[in-house]
């Protein structure tokens, strides 16, 4: 079986190196040439560990390839997974602009049997419509199948959430796309789980939604916490030990970023409102995720009474650590309300400078980028911990404090121990603990 992989971003790329790794011949394409240019050269253009070695050991074993010709990639593949983006509207819906793209172009150069995968996050009844546009642009009589098998994998493990997935959903509706896609995931036979297309569809977008209600439910219980002598921490980890809840996804902080998670809310709520479903429990989790920002920016304002011209160092820009991704990331939120302050700000990530540059250039008085998390805090009025990188966490705070003006510190994502940090001489403020 000769495999493609169309769309070479952040979730085709991990596809196209570990299905490689699994043994097939793998071909990626990507109409962005730059992309397949760094591909081909087993450059990575994000941060994501074990990605790079593993795309290179794959191009050199010479069962993976990448090209930007989708005709010839569809041509010469028998099974095409379909990893294009999928963008978010302003309805909150997806943009499926590039899936029918994709599908028509498919549809257009079916030279066979192929069998098209949905691996992207789609919406439920998407394999409906590839189907439609499929019959409607087809040229020939060639028979196809559409599945759906969605991916799970986190910014920062995507490799080994690959290659060691707690579950390989396949969405099918005939044996012959089943039984192909058995034999691509032989090897993880006691993972799969077989359910119709969109079954597999909404799993995605439920399971997504969920992990993303268990955040706001536990900043929403932080929030309790504050108001009370309860400890969110603690609390987290009681609930967690009821193996019904589980402890992940229990942390409270900024609340949740990234590529997926406000997306994926936001369409599950459109999908459900368009089918005529009260969607308000979603919308509730999206309210309070949203509302961390503000919780805090008051934070900050308690500590600190006025902003301007105060100097704040912001640490952590990455939505989370182990990645270089901005987007939706609650840093962003928060530096804007801090310059509407008219606050002067230094900004340390260890990976995400260069993303967050491009939304807040260089060459303002009021923002500088500091090569270390130490430079940040020189002469800081406050501390605030943002993301909640390894290397945040083992700052040296004895030192930290000698170069800050005041030695405050609002930590956002509960990285250190109340007790630890106050022992230290500073003013400590955190999330849901006292
Ligand atoms: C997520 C899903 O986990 C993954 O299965 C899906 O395919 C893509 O979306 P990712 O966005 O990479 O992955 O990050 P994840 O590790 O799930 O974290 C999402 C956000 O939630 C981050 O901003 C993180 O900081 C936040 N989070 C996570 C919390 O605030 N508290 C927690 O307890 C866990």
């Amino acid at each position: 079986m000769k495999i493609g992989v169309i769309g070479t971003g952040y979730v085709g790329l991990v596809t196209a190196v570990g299905l490689a790794d699994m043994g097939h011949n793998v071909t990626g394409t990507d109409k962005v040439t730059e992309k397949i240019e760094k591909a081909s050269r087993g450059i990575v253009p994000i941060y994501e560990p074990g990605l790079g070695d593993l795309l290179r050991k794959n191009l050199k074993k010479g069962n993976l390839c990448f090209n930007s010709d989708l005709e010839e990639t569809i041509r010469s593949s028998d099974v095409l997974f379909v990893c294009v983006n999928t963008p978010q509207r302003k309805d909150g819906s997806a943009d499926m602009t590039f899936v029918e793209g994709v599908s028509r172009c498919i549809a257009e150069n079916l030279n066979g049997y192929k069998l098209i995968v949905e691996k992207s996050t789609v919406p439920v009844r998407t394999s409906s419509w590839i189907k439609r546009t499929m019959t409607l642009y087809k040229a020939g009589e060639c028979s196809f199948d559409v599945a759906s098998n969605p991916e799970f994998l986190r910014e920062g493990s995507a490799v080994s959430d690959f290659l060691d997935p707690d579950r390989i959903i396949i969405g099918v509706e005939s044996d012959k796309a089943r039984d192909m896609l058995l034999k691509i995931y032989e090897k993880y036979k006691d993972k799969i789980y077989i359910t119709n297309i969109d079954t597999a569809e909404l799993i995605k977008h439920a399971s997504n939604s969920f992990l993303a209600m268990k955040i706001s439910y536990i900043n929403l219980i932080s929030d309790l916490c504050e108001k009370t002598d309860a400890d969110v921490e603690f609390v987290a980890k009681g609930m967690g030990l009821d193996s019904r809840i589980g402890k992940q996804f229990l942390q409270a902080g900024l609340g949740y970023g990234g590529s997926c998670f406000p997306k994926d809310v936001r369409a599950l709520v459109k999908m459900g409102e368009d089918l005529g479903i009260d969607m308000k429990l979603l919308k509730e989790v999206d309210r309070i995720n949203m509302a961390r920002t503000d919780m805090f920016i008051k934070k900050v304002k308690n500590a600190l009474w006025i902003l301007k011209n105060k100097k704040l160092a912001v640490l952590g820009l990455a939505f989370k650590p182990r990645t270089d991704d901005i987007r939706n990331a609650p840093s962003i939120h928060i530096i804007e309300r801090l310059l509407e302050e008219e606050a002067r700000l230094s900004l340390y990530d260890p990976e995400a400078v260069k993303n967050i540059k491009a939304l807040f250039p260089e060459g303002r008085p009021e923002i500088l980028y500091a090569a270390s998390a130490y430079q940040a805090l020189e002469g800081a009025n406050a501390a605030l911990f943002v993301t909640e990188w390894e290397e945040l966490k083992n700052l040296d705070l004895k030192k930290a404090k000698k170069l800050m003006e005041n030695p405050i510190i609002i930590d956002g994502r509960n990285i250190f121990k109340p007790g630890d940090v106050r022992k230290l001489g500073f003013e400590y403020y955190s999330i849901g603990r006292k």
